[in-house]
Order: C-alpha cells, then structure tokens, then sequence
C-alpha cells in the first residue's frame, strides 16, 4: 500500500510567487511576468503560491475589487503548465481596514491595543475581520477555485500568536464554561483554593498575564488550548468559505518548525494535506548531525501529522534566510540536499520562499531563486535548475510512504505542560532536547521514526520512545499498557506520569498509570547545573545485556527510583545521596518490555541503549539491512511502495565520505538521466545526496 501522491506523479517544485510587489515596475508587469514565466520553465517549476499577501491589491478600498492581475498571472501560469496553490490573504490586512475596524487589531497579554502594522496580528474571533475574510474568500472561490492552474489553498499563511481583547476573553470563558459545565468544578480542577484564587462567577476569569494571573498552571493550559482551539475554528471557517463553492479542492495552511503556540494534531484533522515551511540553520553547528536530526525531526513530524501522508515543503530558502542571527549562505549542493531531505522523509514537493527577490522593505535580502540582479545564471540559480532536474528524475517516489516501526512521542499539550510548571528545573527542562537526543540515535542509524503525540496510535509500532510524558493525556495510559502487553517495546524518562490534564498531581506515585508496566516508582526528583554530572555505575545485568562501559553519566535531572522486583537494573547512579539507586532498568510485562531512563543521560549512553534495543528488535536501516550508526555526519532514510525500495543517502558533513553498499541498487541521479547501477564503495562528496533504488 502507498498513498496517492498528492498532485499526480510528480514531485511539485516552485515558489511563493508574489507578483503584485512588481505591478508598479518601470520595465512594465507584462515584461516581468513574461521573464519570470520563462525563468520558470528554466528551472522546471510546476508549482506557485500566489496571492499570500496581496489583499491590498485585490480589495484595494472597502468593497472595490480589481482582481485583472490576478486573472492575469493565472492565465499565464496556466498556459505554462504551472500549477497554482492560490492563497486567501487573511495573513496581513490593508490599512483601510484596520482603520475603520479598529477591532480587527490584536491585543496583547498586557492588554495593549497593537498598532496597524506587520502582519499575522488579527484578532481570529472579531465578527468583522471574520466577515471581510468571508467576503474576500468567497470572491476568490467563485473566480478561481475551478480555474484550471488552481490545484488547492494555501490558506492564510503561518497562522500564529493569540489575542487578548475583550472578544477572546468571552470567547475563552465559553469555552470554560463547555469544557467544565459550573464554575464550582472548574475552581476544582484548577486547585483554586491556593492562594484563595477561587472564582465566584464566570465573568472573573480573564486570560493569564503579567499584569495579573500568571501562575494558576492549569488556567495558562487551558489559555493554550484555548488559543489554538480559536485559531484552528478561524482556519476552519476560512476553509468553510472556499469549500461551499467547491468542496473537492483541497486544503492546507503552513505550518511552522516545532511550533509552539498550537497543537498540530488536532489541526490537522482539518487540512486535506500538511505543509510547512523549513528553514534550517545549515552551517551554524560545529556537530552536522545536529542540525540534520533536528530537521530530519521536524519533517517526520510533519509526515506523521497525518498517519504518514506525504507533505508538502510549502517554503524553504534557495540561499540563506535574514531573520535568524546569521544569515549563512547555503554551501554549494546544500540547498540540494536539504530539500532531498524533505523529500526523503515524506515530502511530495520543494518550495521555496521566494520566487522573486523583493526589493525593498524587510526582506529584500531574503534568499530568493531570481536574485536583484534579474537572472538564473547565478550560483543559486544554476543550482536551483540542477535539483528541477533531478526532482523530475524521481518522480516516481511520490507517493511513497516510510513505513516506520519506531515512534518518539512529542507530545504540544504536555510541552505547555512541563515549560510552564515551576519546578523542577526553571532553567530549563529542554523537552524537545531530550526527545531529539533520542530521535537522533536512530536517524544516524537510517532508521525511520514517525513523531507522534499521546493521542496517535501505538500499535503499529514496535518500539515507542516517550521522553518525559510529565503530563499522562486521558487514556494514554492505557495504551501505552495495551501496547507493552501485546509485545511492544516501551522506552520512558524520568518525570513521566506526573500531572493529569488539568495539571493536577497524580496521587500515589510516578509515573502514574503506568508503574507496573514499567516496574518502577520514582519517589522524588533532583536537579542541578549542566556541569554537575552524576556518573553511573555498570551493574552485572548491564553487562550481560551489552553495555560495555560505565564511563556514561546523568546531567540536569535525576529521578530517584524504586525498582519491583521483577526488575532488572542495568546501571545505577554512582555519586550523591542516591548512589546505587537504579539509572537504567528493563521490565517484561505481558509480551513485551519497559525501560526507564531515571535521568537525563548523555549522548554515548543514549547512543549505547539505542544499539542494545536496535539489536534485541532487529531494527532494520533504510538499506533494509541490519541498523548501526553511519558515520559522523552521514544518513540515510528511505521511502518505500509496493515494488521499491528508495534509498536516500546523505553527507551532511563538509568532509569526502564513504559508504559500503551490500547489494546492488539503481542510482537514480545518475548524470545521464538514467538509472545506472551502483554496487560497493559509493564516495560522497561534501553535502553529496544520492537516491538509489531497490527494488522488492
Ligand atoms: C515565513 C513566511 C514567508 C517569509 C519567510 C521568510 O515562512 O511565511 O512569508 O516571510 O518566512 O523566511
Ligand atoms: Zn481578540
């Protein structure tokens, strides 16, 4: 089985495309668009967001429509076989709006009104902004949304950030008011009776802020929840106005890297299809594994939002981006790689941002695929039209799935969860840190991860890691025992099971739910600096399940644990008050086993047990073929139909590497054009990508 590719079979390839900065230019928009047409064709781009930005220019005073450039730049993409993702441009507003409508401002947690300005900064529950976005919408729908070129919605772009205004507030206490039934249950829930913050009446409940409640943790949850809940309703209303005029034309709205402000998982329930926008920070890391994993991370998030549908890479930087401190250009062949990247782990398509660079305001230095100086022949260009190439050479892996038997567990609920509770470590409990400390041992490895949360389905796994599942999610718990039981292999952390929904403390001892399953309780916990460490101690079961050294140690947190007795201890603290108290331990339960990790252990041991587990699960790479670790800086991930296997290999190091195939595969890049054979030794060139195939 494999999924439909998205657009037919093909990996689509383009830009946003923002013409409506260039109306105005002095060579004339027909000449522009006709230059940008054929700078298209060049570099083989079947695809481009249009219209993000561009309400100004549509709607150019209240009520009045000038939609003649937009017909225009349709046509002419159509004519050209460029399909069209056609934006509503709900992102940013025109002036003459937030002027009359002064209500369509945001507010910020200190109640401060914002100024017209910037853009993503509406209030998503305003009747007003609401109905201008109808009305802009509903006209963009009947125009377009049977034009030929149009093939889906990008829907407004990264939806983001919340709204304080006296709007939300209600919206928020109905919502409150939904999930609790009386305020008697809700003052309950909340632990209200601390610090005698209990409410008498809905109406008292206002939004967490500085200037006021800010440390009731379960009401900032809830704000959180809340706040992503009103921003998905307004992307679904968003969603409803161009489906009533015609249903069939699918959906996405551009999601952001490890987003914080909503949970994902419930958007995407909404969407047709995921995209995102991937922006990584090549170069900037002396360790190349890092960045790789982090964004490797990211896009198996991505491609597990939706049970494994391949996603779209909505925006990426041909060159460098000029919002993070550095703007580092990206190395020759980096850009290639990096976007064979995305497509490795599930992408059907490479966008980027932008199509044109701008030429003033603030990002006119943004990487972009046509530079100021107006040509492809450029360094980013010519390598721009090398990866359209190559992207057409395999087009045939659209479509395909990954198919993984390992899971890490990131869960955005819980993330709120553990940043926001004081205590136990306010200097930080780095929960993405950890959760990609795990990932990581098993990308260098080759061997594909969905990333999941609490909610996803655990049985098609054979192996789920869940790094600090502080907060245990309404059944979670039982399926983590359902899955241990049926065989599964279960891997948890130290300050697991500690809070409920509401963020009320389990009674009874951690990890709550689960502590049969995994023969343990952990009594207390213990925090110090990063340079205090704690070494370990190799027990004798250690040793015989294949631990070698006890030269690992624990650093940030350090859970104090209390093995049953059918557990086994593999290493144990060997310094502190907590010396000989368990570090590792591995309990069977029903068909399958749990292990808890008591603290937050170094790369060589998380990197150790990663190896024994691999082993004890015969986890296969992405060759298919036995799992150890590539070497530094290397990968490899693979995507699979029906009748092949496609390999990706990559160096994401600056260093010549070398990597031993055990069978023969067809290299799909080959220089020709045509599949050619590869066996043995394959050298890789620094930043080399390479996609072989193998076939069933
Ligand atoms: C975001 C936005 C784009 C652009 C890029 C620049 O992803 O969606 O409009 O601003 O950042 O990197
Ligand atoms: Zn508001």
């Amino acid at each position: 089985m494999s999924f439909t590719p998205l657009f037919g079979q093909k990996i689509m390839y383009g830009a946003d495309y923002n013409p409506e900065q260039w109306l105005e230019h002095d060579e004339g928009f027909a000449t522009i668009l006709d230059k940008d047409l054929a700078m298209m064709q060049q570099a083989h781009c079947n695809i481009m967001s249009v219209g993000i930005f561009s309400w100004a220019k549509i709607e150019t005073s209240e009520g009045v429509f000038d939609f003649s450039w937009l017909d225009e730049v349709l046509d002419r993409l159509n004519e050209k076989g460029v399909k069209v993702f056609l934006a509503t441009p709900s992102g940013a507003r025109p002036h003459w709006l937030a002027k009359k409508y002064p209500e369509v401002l945001r507010v910020n947690e200190r109640r401060e009104r914002q100024l017209f300005g910037a853009r993503h900064n509406h209030c998503m529950t305003s009747p007003m902004y609401r109905e201008k976005v109808r009305i802009m919408n509903t006209k963009l729908a009947e125009r377009y949304s049977h034009h030929p070129a149009v093939i889906g919605w990008h829907l407004s772009n990264e939806y983001g950030g919340q709204c304080h205004c006296p709007l939300c507030q209600a919206k928020f206490r109905e919502w409150l008011q939904r999930k609790y039934g009386t305020i008697e249950n809700l003052n309950k829930q909340w632990w209200n009776t601390f610090w005698s913050h209990s409410y008498d009446d809905w109406s008292e409940i206002e939004s967490p802020s500085p200037i006021g409640e800010n440390a009731v943790h379960a009401l900032t949850l809830d704000w959180m929840r809340f706040s992503s809940d009103n921003a998905l309703d307004f992307c679904k209303f968003e969603r409803d106005t161009v489906k009533a005029v015609n249903p069939d034309l699918p959906v996405t709205a551009n999601f952001m890297e490890f987003f914080n402000d909503y949970d994902y998982f419930t958007w995407a329930k909404e969407l047709d299809f995921i995209s995102w926008d991937a922006y990584p920070q090549w170069h900037n890391f002396a360790d190349p594994d890092y960045i790789a994993s982090y964004t490797a991370m990211n896009h198996d998030l991505m491609r597990s939002l939706k049970g494994g549908q391949p996603f779209v890479l909505m925006e990426s930087t041909p060159s460098m981006t000029n919002w993070r401190p550095l703007s580092t250009l990206k190395r020759p062949k980096m850009n290639i790689l990096s976007s064979l990247q995305a497509v490795a782990h599930g992408a059907d398509s490479v966008q980027y941002f932008q199509w044109r660079k701008s030429r003033g305001s603030s990002e006119k230095f943004h990487g972009a695929i046509v530079d100021h100086v107006g040509h492809l022949d450029t360094r980013v260009g010519r390598e721009v039209i090398d990866l359209g190439n190559k992207l057409e050479q395999i087009a045939e892996v659209a479509g395909t799935r990954a198919d993984a038997k390992v899971a890490v567990v990131f869960d955005t609920p819980n993330r709120w969860a553990i940043n926001d509770s004081q205590g136990p470590r306010n200097k930080g409990m780095d929960y993405l840190p950890l959760c990609l400390d795990y990932y990581r041992v098993f990308f260098k490895r080759g061997i594909s991860v969905d990333v999941i949360d609490e909610t996803c389905d655990l049985s098609k796994y054979q192996l789920v890691i869940a790094p600090m599942t502080y907060m245990m999610r309404d059944g979670y718990a039982d399926r983590v025992r359902k899955f241990v039981d049926a065989g599964g292999t279960y891997l948890s952390t130290y300050w697991s099971g500690v809070v409920n929904e509401t963020d009320l403390c389990f009674l009874g001892g951690f990890p709550s739910g689960i502590k049969d399953v995994m023969g343990i309780w952990e009594e207390e916990i213990d925090s110090l600096d990063e340079n205090q460490i704690v070494p370990v101690r190799l027990e004798p079961q250690g040793l015989e399940r294949g631990f070698k050294s006890d030269s690992y140690y624990g650093t940030q947190l350090f859970g104090l644990v209390h093995p049953d007795d059918n557990t086994e201890v593999l290493l144990s603290y060997n310094d502190q008050f907590y010396q000989g108290m368990p570090v590792l331990t591995r309990h069977p339960y029903g068909k399958g086993l749990a292990y808890y990790v008591a603290s937050r252990m170094d790369p060589n041991f998380v990197d150790s047990l990663a190896q024994m587990i691999v082993e004890e699960l015969q986890l296969k790479n992405a060759f298919n073929e036995p799992a150890m670790p590539f070497r530094e800086g290397v990968s490899a991930a693979a995507r699979v139909n029906d009748k092949y296997r496609y390999v990706f290999l990559s160096n994401y190091s600056d260093r010549d590497q070398m990597v031993k195939l055990n069978s023969v595969y067809e290299d799909l890049l080959a220089e020709n054009g045509e599949p050619r054979e590869v066996s043995g030794i394959v050298y890789l060139k620094p930043y080399d990508a390479r996609v072989f195939r193998h076939a069933l």
